[in-house]
């Protein structure tokens, strides 16, 4: 079969990973790179010596006329690309968050349906085996009626740290934006309903090395009446860092060790859990190869399930109404919030 021509913008950290992931798929073919920092470029040659593709401008590689575009550059430049992808009528599968607004994010989807091109989001974690299998383990009714669950996520993210990119430091709401939109997401797509109510809380700790918000608390109400609790921060104090996610329902209970790995189960009244097996997984890597071969599919017309434009737009609803809710000091209804926002239902 054909590979598929693909061009790659933004060859920073997460680019890197890109690189490789679309130079690896025997289904696609890397044909160009852009990026205007020389350091971007020079980094990615010295750890990636193997991979061989012309770095050019954005619109010389639009010019070899590639069946797709991948974008992993920073939120602010994305519906000025996408806009210029549609306008070739070029399939995008661009990085989270779409934008750091709703109108932003809504304009990237409405400029891609409009041309009709494919709008795909990086949102990779639904492609780890962790996620796989919480899902068809709760959405095949495993724990019976689900009831309640907890996620808590402690990270010492290092902003100032080479190589990582630097405008969380100065952006709103870097820790909702940037991170907690992957967990939202994610339990959305693993419970399978949407939210009807939050409460959320983002403050920022004294230590804080970001300018704006570094921890964000939420309850959230999902249709089925399952309510959730969400912490996240990226200002714990130590690299002691922590991933849980328990799943509590009337037939068992899910508990999930790591982001990348160990989840169990627990049947009802069980005095040991039982390990779900998983295969291994390379983290950040063998996702985004989900993620990207689903995405292949959808660009060659076959059955995909990759993450949509228009689906991120909820995610993103969510993502944003915990913000509100905060600045609002109460409790939101998603819904009236999405209607405000002129959202579609
Ligand atoms: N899905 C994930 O797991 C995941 C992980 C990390 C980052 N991300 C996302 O990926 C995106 C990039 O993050 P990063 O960590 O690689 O940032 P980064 O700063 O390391 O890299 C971004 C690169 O984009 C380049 N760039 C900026 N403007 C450009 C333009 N107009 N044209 C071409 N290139 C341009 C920069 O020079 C830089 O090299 C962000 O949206 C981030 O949220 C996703």
């Amino acid at each position: 079969m054909s590979q598929l021509k693909v061009v790659l913008v933004g060859l920073g950290t997460r680019g890197r990973h890109w690189a490789r992931v679309i130079a690896e798929n025997p289904r696609a073919r890397l044909i160009a790179g852009v990026d205007p920092s020389a350091d971007s470029v020079s980094i990615l040659r010295e750890k990636l010596p193997m991979l061989d593709f012309p770095v050019l401008t954005f619109n010389e590689a639009l010019a070899l006329q590639p069946d797709l575009v991948v974008l992993s550059t920073p939120p602010s430049v994305h519906l000025e690309q996408i806009t210029a992808c549609a306008e070739r009528g070029l399939p995008v599968l661009c990085e989270k968050p779409l934008a750091l607004d709703f109108d932003t994010a809504r304009a990237c989807v409405e400029v891609a349906e409009k041309a009709g091109v494919l709008l795909g989001i990086g949102m990779n974690f639904r492609y780890l085996e962790t996620t796989r299998a919480a899902r068809e383990i709760i959405q095949g009714g495993r724990l019976g009626q689900v009831g309640f669950g907890r996620i808590n996520y402690w990270r010492y993210r290092d902003g100032k740290r080479p190589l990582l990119n630097k405008y969380p430091l100065t952006m709103e709401q870097p820790m909702l934006l940037e991170q907690s939109i992957h967990h939202l997401d994610l339990a959305r797509f693993i419970y399978g309903v949407e939210v009807k109510k939050l409460w959320a809380r983002t403050t920022n700790p004294p230590w804080s090395m970001y300018r704006s918000d570094a921890t964000v608390a939420a309850w959230l109400l999902f249709e089925n009446r399952f309510e959730l609790q969400y912490f996240g921060t990226w200002m714990g104090t130590n690299s002691k860092n922590e991933f849980q996610w328990r799943t509590d329902g009337s037939a068992g209970m899910l508990f999930q060790r790591d982001i990348f790995r160990g989840l169990e189960y627990w049947k009802a009244g069980a005095a040991e859990p039982e390990e779900i097996e998983l295969a291994p997984q390379e983290d950040f890597v063998d996702d985004t190869r989900g993620l990207f071969d689903d995405f292949l599919k959808a660009v060659r017309g076959e059955p995909s399930t990759y993450p949509s434009g228009r689906d991120h737009l909820k995610t993103m609803v969510l993502t944003l109404g915990c913000a509100e809710s905060s600045r609002q000091e109460r409790m939101i209804d998603l819904l009236e919030y999405g209607r405000q926002l002129g959202m579609e239902s």
